[in-house]
């Protein structure tokens, strides 16, 4: 049996902020980060559910024989959209590790309606989530991250093709692609490297309405060449390789996981 931490050992004693993290992608991306032994300051509004996935993942990896010497994660309660919550996040990683080297931009909400009738609220809340929460993350991440330092955005396919009932989180996805181009552009000089993930039909909470309906399933999956949604594991793999060393010339990027998807 392979041990996990094989795979990219260079990643071991990193310390990582992933946010969004109580629940989908990034739990699986702290559980994932964790097993090979990277320390995850995981963050989330949900501060309930943040705790209570910090801790099942830490006594997951207690009883894992195949995590070597296993990351710890610490639950933290952050709003992403308030800029000094997120100095907080580094202050608190530093407490707890004494380093920042990744800042993994998460946290998302998807509101469903028609261009006609999005609200000033809808839309305030989804680019101030989906779009300030990456800014303000990437601002915490330019103090404190070093030369080598990575920080990974979660964009979409919807930041380069639209559907209906999604003008407020597709203009918000694409917004995150090309900030996640003009961080890169200024963060090189510093060594840190920008890039993000744009993720398909992933089977999460925010796809439940997709996947509770055969005629928007079929309809989904209609333009998804491998025919299925995909897993939070399938999207961590391609976060794992944008972290190590095997990405460090790669930056300023989006990497599709979307199945292949056609729409
Ligand atoms: P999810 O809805 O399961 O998890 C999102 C997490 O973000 C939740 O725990 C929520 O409490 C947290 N969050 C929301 N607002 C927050 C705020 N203001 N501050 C801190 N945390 C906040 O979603 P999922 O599917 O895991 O999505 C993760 C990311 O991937 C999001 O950015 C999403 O837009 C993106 N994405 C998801 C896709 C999918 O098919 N599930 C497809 C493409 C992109």
């Amino acid at each position: 049996v392979t041990q996990m931490s094989a795979v990219y050992p260079e990643l071991a004693g990193k310390v990582a902020v992933v946010t969004g993290a109580a629940q989908g992608m990034g739990a699986t991306f702290a559980e994932g980060l964790a097993t090979r032994g990277v320390h995850v300051v995981g963050a989330d509004i949900n501060e309930e559910q943040m705790l209570a996935t910090a801790a099942r993942i830490n006594t997951d990896l207690e009883s894992n024989a195949l995590a070597d010497k296993p990351g710890r994660v610490v639950g933290a309660r952050v709003d992403v959209t308030k800029p000094d919550e997120h100095e907080l996040l580094a202050q608190l990683a530093l407490k707890e590790f004494g380093r920042v080297d990744f800042w993994i931009n998460n946290a998302g909400i998807f509101p469903f309606a028609l261009a006609e009738e999005i609200t000033p609220e809808q839309i305030g809340a989804t680019l101030s989530v989906n779009v300030e929460g990456v800014l303000y993350g990437a601002q915490a991440a330019a103090r404190h991250l070093g030369p080598g330092g990575a920080i990974v955005n979660m964009s979409s396919v919807s930041a380069l093709r639209v559907r209906k009932g999604r003008g407020a989180y597709c203009t918000s996805k694409a917004a995150v692609a090309h900030l996640t181009e003009s961080l890169a552009v200024e963060f090189g000089d510093k060594g840190i490297r920008v890039n993000s993930i744009a993720p398909g039909y992933i089977d999460t909470a925010m796809t439940k309405w997709v996947q509770e309906d055969p005629i928007a399933l079929a309809s989904a999956l209609d333009a998804v060449p491998l025919h299925r949604l995909g897993s939070p594991e399938e999207v961590f793999g391609p976060l794992l390789f944008l972290l190590s060393d095997s990405a460090r010339y790669v930056t300023g990027h989006s990497i599709a996981v979307d199945g292949g998807s056609r729409h």
